[in-house]
């Protein structure tokens, strides 16, 4: 109720003033996100990775882009955090306006072109982050560097934040930077991983890739990232719908294209874990991702238009299922997937 008085305030103005405000209403009162947030419970963690999450709801990057209200997202009881796309220097991203709201269909077009402070500004924060819910960093390379000095910018990203993230995710597959999507060849992210897994830090490491791509590609690149045993693969970034203009689509407008390519990823189970990004907006969405082998789901456009609603509608229905099952989200997740599946089928709210 209170939310959906506050978003129409929020949506009577341009996206991206509205999305500042809420964001620097977000830092400065953490105690306000605990009070709409959900509990954070022990049954609700499980492993990712190397990575302990402690919901399988997490904030997808963009919405926190430079790490400034941490700890009022995890005060909302996400179950971790990414922040980025970090960017080796600060830049201003692309000529607003850049973000455009799809209210009937609840998604929203960006065009964002990685508008974030760079790396100088956000470690300091990233330094101070004491939460106990695990951190990601999101990383791009500069609008304006060439392909070959794109793997040293990322490369110094990983070894500064290094110590003091939980996971890295490379980010070749926003649409909104020119020539970002190519980056998404054979080439470039062997040397890359390559470059990247020879570090002596050690922190799992993801690639987030469009839903654009062909089927073929989409098993290339999962091939190769079990080839430098990266931890994982985030699908999807937003969708080109060239009808409706320039940048990215996300939201409800996204979900179908998202989760045919999870379902392809996930086909045939590898080491790979796979998270989940595009249009989850139900527990529905996330139980059918588990049934496929996934753990975790990320959310930005549903969190836009739904607000901490979404959180509790996660923490009843999974709350329900794991009652049901007397179990904890550790142990259903070590289930075999037909016994998964079984559960899930079986299972009546
Ligand atoms: C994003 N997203 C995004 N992704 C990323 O890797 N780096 C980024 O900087 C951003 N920035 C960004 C800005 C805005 C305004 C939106 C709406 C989205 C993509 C986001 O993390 C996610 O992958 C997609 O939005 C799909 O999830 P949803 O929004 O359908 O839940």
């Amino acid at each position: 109720m209170l939310y959906s008085a506050f978003r129409s305030f929020m949506f009577s103005l341009d996206p991206e003033t509205a999305h500042h405000l809420t964001l620097n209403l977000a830092k400065l009162s953490p105690v306000l996100g605990k009070i709409s947030g959900i509990p954070r419970e022990e049954k609700f963690s499980f492993h990712l990775g190397s990575v302990r999450w402690t919901f399988p709801i997490g904030l997808a990057a963009g919405l926190d882009k430079n790490a400034e209200a941490l700890s009022f997202f995890e005060a909302q009881g996400f179950g971790a955090l990414e922040c980025g796309t970090v960017t080796l220097r600060a830049q201003e991203g692309n000529p607003r306006p850049r973000i455009f709201r799809y209210k009937d269909e609840e998604s929203l077009r960006n065009a964002m072109g990685f508008p974030n402070r760079g790396l100088q500004d956000i470690l300091p924060r990233i330094k101070n982050y004491q939460g106990q819910v695990p951190l990601g960093i999101n990383m791009g390379k500069n609008k304006e560097s060439s392909t070959q000095k794109s793997i040293e910018e990322l490369s110094t990203i990983f070894e500064k934040m290094g110590p003091y993230a939980d996971y890295f995710v490379i980010n070749v597959s926003s649409p909104n930077t020119p020539g970002l999507r190519a980056l998404q060849e054979k080439e470039y992210l062997s040397e890359l991983f390559a470059e990247l897994t020879s570090k002596s830090i050690k922190k799992d490491l993801f690639l987030k890739i469009a839903p654009d791509l062909s089927r073929e590609k989409i098993l290339e690149l999962k091939k190769l990232a079990v080839e430098y045993q990266l931890t994982g693969i985030i699908a999807t970034n937003t969708t080109i719908m060239a009808d409706k203009g320039e940048g990215g689509i996300s939201g409800k407008l996204l979900a179908q294209r998202s989760r045919e390519v999870r379902s392809l990823l996930l086909q045939e189970q590898t080491e790979l874990e796979i998270i989940a990004a595009g249009g989850i907006f139900s527990p529905q969405d996330l139980f059918e991702f588990w049934a496929q082998g996934g753990k975790a789901g990320q959310v930005y456009t549903s969190y836009i238009y739904r607000g901490p609603a979404l959180l509790k509608n996660f923490h009843r229905s999974i709350n329900s299922f794991l009652t049901q099952q007397s179990m904890n989200l550790e142990e259903f997740f070590s289930l075999p997937i037909k016994e998964r599946q079984l559960r899930l089928k079986e299972y009546h709210p």
